[in-house]
């Protein structure tokens, strides 16, 4: 299966894209990006075409990210000249790449496209992989396939304009890619201070991030076993994700996963042993980079109840991706319902 062979850190990105796309005759170019990627983004790259791209503007958001839109973007492309040899640039954060891909990868049976991420979470996990795919009947990514971007590039400026909160949330999957990477990538996050971004940093975490996540993705492409690895933190994760959706209370994605990692830290140690002294350092760093949320007792069965059904499992038994030390994961774990319980536990007692 192909993988991305291309993923490209770069320092100039106009000479990357201008090498990049002169495979492709310029008419045939489109280029996808939300209001905000184009206000922010687009301005930062237009010089890397000759005559100006097509481009194709959709609404932000997550609850765009479904049929209806990529209806919008295959009808764009088929009345304004779109065929075979066509080429999409994805330019935005996971959202973009997840449609853009999927609709590039469904046109006329397949198109080539290109990632150029623009947010954290993006340039390190959404725009590498090759998952593309829509939300649909109410249940996210349900439809897509796995198709890889002919090149992902990723140019750490665009983050300059992002949001706190969307940086924050991006990193959640960069320490989780740390912590199931090595102990060198985790004690080199510790020198990182998000409240005072150095640029020079950002760009090399970037690239080892990135590089985590490509690793393991050319180890098992499709998800059959080392892959479930970039699942930790997400177990709980996604439960408290949709929990926290239910009640209205917002929450993002990377919040809910920084959560999660506390409870999968804890039960690594419960399952794996994880050293008690790591544990509680790791946990510290995250607790102090991350916002909390209340979880109370009650709140425990639900969340449980959430667990249970995430797809993930085999019959009905909950599934973790752990650590028996920092840099060594096991999949296919699993722990009873007082564990998952004490985790929770664990958590709440955090915030005193
Ligand atoms: N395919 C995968 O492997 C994979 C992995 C993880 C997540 N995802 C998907 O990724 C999506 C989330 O991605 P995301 O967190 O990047 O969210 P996003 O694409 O919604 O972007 C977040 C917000 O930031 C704005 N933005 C983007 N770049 C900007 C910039 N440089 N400056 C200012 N604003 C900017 C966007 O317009 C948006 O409002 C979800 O749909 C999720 O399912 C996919
Ligand atoms: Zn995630």
């Amino acid at each position: 299966m192909e993988t991305e062979k291309n993923i490209i850190v770069a320092e100039n990105i106009v000479e990357i894209i201008k090498s990049t796309i002169e495979a492709y005759s310029d008419e045939n170019i489109y280029i996808l990006v939300d209001e905000n990627t184009l206000k922010y983004c687009f301005p930062l790259i237009e010089n890397a075409f000759s005559q100006p791209p097509q481009v194709i503007t959709i609404k932000s958001g997550d609850k765009n990210k479904n049929l209806e839109t990529s209806q919008v973007i295959w009808n764009y492309l088929s009345d304004n000249g779109g065929d075979r040899s066509s080429l999409l640039i994805n330019l935005g954060g996971g959202v973009i790449s997840d449609i853009g891909g999927f609709v590039a990868s469904s046109f006329k049976r397949g198109i080539d496209f290109i990632n150029i991420p623009t947010t954290l979470l993006a340039q390190i996990d959404a725009s590498i992989g090759g998952k593309v795919g829509i939300n649909s009947n109410g249940l996210k990514n349900e439809i897509g396939f796995f198709s890889h971007a002919k090149r992902v590039i990723i140019y750490p400026d665009f983050l300059k304009t992002l949001e706190k909160n969307e940086f924050i949330s991006g990193f959640a999957e960069v320490v989780k890619h740390a912590l199931i990477h090595s102990q060198d990538a985790w004690n080199e996050l510790q020198y990182f201070d998000i409240e005072n971004i150095d640029y020079s940093k950002l760009k090399i975490l970037i690239k080892k991030s990135a590089q985590v996540k490509q690793d393991i993705i050319n180890q098992d492409p499709k998800e059959n076993g080392i892959r479930q690895a970039l699942n930790f933190g997400h177990t709980f994760g996604h439960a408290i994700e949709t929990f926290f959706g239910r009640k209205n209370i917002q929450i993002l994605h990377g919040e809910a996963v920084a959560i999660g990692l506390i409870c999968e830290i804890f039960i690594s140690n419960k399952v794996l042993n994880l050293d008690l002294s790591k544990m509680f350092k790791i946990v510290e760093f995250i607790a102090i980079n991350f916002n909390s949320f209340d979880i109370e007792m009650d709140d425990y069965e639900e969340i449980y109840e959430l667990m249970k059904h995430d797809k993930k499992n085999n019959n009905n038994e909950i599934r973790f991706a752990l650590i028996s030390d920092i840099g060594k994961v096991e999949v296919n774990q699993t722990c009873d319902k007082n564990n998952i319980f004490q985790a929770l536990s664990f958590y709440y007692q955090l915030k005193k």
